[in-house]
């Protein structure tokens, strides 16, 4: 603490170098920076409508997607995603747990909108590189979470189009909050 912080501390006004901090002072403006370039905000503003009217292009299989979940996302999920020893919620499985005593919510028992699997990934993972992903890895991983938990075949290729068209197994199992529910 400086010696002019410490005698107001203290309530003191020794030094004329605190008496005069102590009025008040015509600051400028706040200096809040520059405006965000194009590309700066297509880098941040990346979330992906519920409806998937503004998924990217590029598209993936569960195939493909299997690969980079080995590279990408097993050291923290497990092997597969289906783990339960691993200290987070499990990828995979819980289907029909919901109603039950010991719900398992996960992505495929839970998740209301198969479209927010992709955007979470591509917005919060890996979660020591977020944002590092390719779209087609985006996709790949969501086709390859959504085969292991049943929910599409594996022949299915995830894009734009056939990713909105995927019906979750809780997508009704939602209620709107009261205000929002008119
Ligand atoms: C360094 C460890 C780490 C890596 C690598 C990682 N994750 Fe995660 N993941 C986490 C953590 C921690 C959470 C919980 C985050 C939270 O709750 O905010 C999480 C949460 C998730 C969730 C949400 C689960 C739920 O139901 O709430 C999904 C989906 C997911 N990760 C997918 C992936 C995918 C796909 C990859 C590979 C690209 C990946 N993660 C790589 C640590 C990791």
């Amino acid at each position: 603490m400086s010696a002019c912080r410490f005698a107001l501390a203290a309530g003191l006004l020794l030094t004329s170098g605190c008496a005069t901090q102590t009025k008040p002072v015509a600051h400028p403006a706040p200096n809040l920076g520059q405006a965000m370039t194009e590309a700066e905000l297509a880098f941040w503003d990346t979330s992906i409508l519920v409806d998937g009217s503004n998924l990217p292009a590029g598209s993936g299989s569960s195939a493909q997607g299997l690969i980079v979940y080995k590279q990408k996302c097993a050291a923290c999920h497990g092997a597969t995603g289906a783990e339960t020893d691993t200290r987070l919620t499990p990828l995979i499985g819980g289907m029909g747990s919901l109603a039950t005593a010991q719900p398992v919510r996960t992505l495929g028992s839970y998740w209301p909108h198969a479209t927010i699997v992709f955007d979470y990934i591509r917005r919060a993972m890996p979660y020591n590189a977020p944002k590092s992903l390719s779209n087609d890895e985006a996709y790949a991983l969501t086709a390859y979470l959504l085969r292991a938990n049943g929910i599409i075949d594996e022949a299915l290729i995830v894009d734009r189009t056939t990713l909105p068209a995927v019906k979750m197994p809780n997508q009704n199992g939602f209620v709107m909050a009261p205000e929002h529910a008119k």
